[in-house]
């Protein structure tokens, strides 16, 4: 007989389960199994990472978007987005005060801007990479052809993100505008691995119109695919999506899930994201307390940080990088974590084994 608990031992002691249970699982956890649950990932985590958190220094780059995914406060059709990008100089600058804060990750982040072309992003990764050698760059561009893919990482860059926001081609449908398609979005993803990146995939809980059934084929997808690093956050909606009236994804299933990734991929990298600390004040300490080991604080230029407008009442908008690092760190230390300076490079090894 299947029950929480055996699902979760074996979650525990496989990294595996099938989609029945998974679904069982997440149809039916109660208090006991979440906190089961919740502890078995935070120790899975602080096998492999003992109690340091990653930092990455979040630079969001362009608000301008040629896609227009429904859910997404930025897309191309939404008229009240204010707009922006940054010059290659502002961006540098973004990087220097990163790198006098310790950081040793830059996570460029934009919607889908032609602006950017393949030669004018690798100058810009070229640039970053000759400034600061020993530091990691992680692009979240959006979709791009193979080649350009190619030449990013021959440029240097050494991640991409690129969350596949649902397995379920069907339900990627109903997120999307017919010009997108899940299939090619999870087949980049795999090219992406290919080609020597390390990756991220990811999805958002609670997104409109998805089941139990499509987490669990999530859950089945990023185990498939094998991804060094995973992105997931609550559904918010955005008042000028055609999503406004929806509720936002559950903190608790967020947590859930959070939980099952770690057990399922107990080396992943994992960050506790702002969507997480926008639905409630200790979000990001509870995706740590659930098995997440990244955080990402905000690196952008303060005069545009409101413009990113993914979601409504996203955190941080109001904050220079100093202030969300310190914050950040403050919040990791009061629940017995610390964020530390290294690169953070997906390893297969323990880091700092804790057995
Ligand atoms: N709520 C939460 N997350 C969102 N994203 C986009 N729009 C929203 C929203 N309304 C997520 C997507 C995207 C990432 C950059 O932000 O998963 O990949
Ligand atoms: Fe940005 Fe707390 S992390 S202000």
């Amino acid at each position: 007989m299947m029950n929480e608990l055996s699902v979760i031992e074996k979650l525990k002691t496989t990294h595996n389960a099938g989609r029945d249970e998974l679904v069982f699982l997440l149809n039916n956890i109660t208090g006991n199994g979440r906190e089961a649950l919740r502890k078995a990932a935070q120790e899975t985590s602080l096998r492999q990472f003992g109690n340091k958190i990653y930092i990455r220094g979040l630079i969001e780059i362009s608000s301008y978007c040629k896609n227009d995914c429904y859910y997404c406060g930025l897309r191309r059709s939404n008229k009240n987005a204010v707009r922006y990008r940054l010059t290659e100089e502002q961006i540098l600058s973004c990087c220097e005060t990163g790198a006098a804060l310790g950081f040793r990750t830059f996570v460029l982040q934009g919607g889908e801007d032609g602006y950017y072309t393949d030669e004018r992003m690798c100058g810009i990764v070229r640039k970053i990479k000759d400034r600061y050698p020993d530091c990691a760059i992680t692009l979240s561009l959006g979709e791009r052809g193979e080649e350009s893919f190619k030449k990013l990482f021959e440029a240097g860059a050494d991640r991409y993100l690129l969350r596949h926001e649902t397995a379920d081609e069907a339900h990627y449908a109903k997120l999307h505008p017919e010009s997108m398609s899940g299939a090619y979005r999870k087949e980049l993803l795999y090219k992406l691995k290919e080609i020597g990146f390390q990756t991220g995939a990811g999805f958002m809980v609670g997104s409109p119109f998805q089941t139990t059934e499509n987490l669990a084929d999530d859950l089945l997808f990023i185990k498939r695919l094998a991804p060094q690093m995973c992105g997931i956050g609550p559904f918010i909606p955005h008042t000028d999506t055609r999503f406004r009236d929806l509720a936002q994804g559950s903190l608790e299933l967020t947590l859930t899930l959070l939980s099952i990734i770690r057990l399922m991929n107990p080396r992943v990298l994992l960050p506790s994201t702002t969507a997480l600390g926008t639905i409630h004040p200790k979000g990001r300490e509870m995706g740590i307390l659930h098995g997440a080991n990244v955080v990402m604080p905000n690196l952008s230029p303060a005069e545009h940080r409101k413009d990113y407008a993914i979601y409504d009442n996203k955190i941080c908008t109001g904050d220079e990088a100093a202030e969300c690092v310190r914050c950040l760190a403050a919040r990791m230390r009061s629940i017995g974590y610390q964020t530390v300076t290294d690169r953070g490079d997906y390893s297969e090894k323990p880091i700092a084994g804790q057995l």
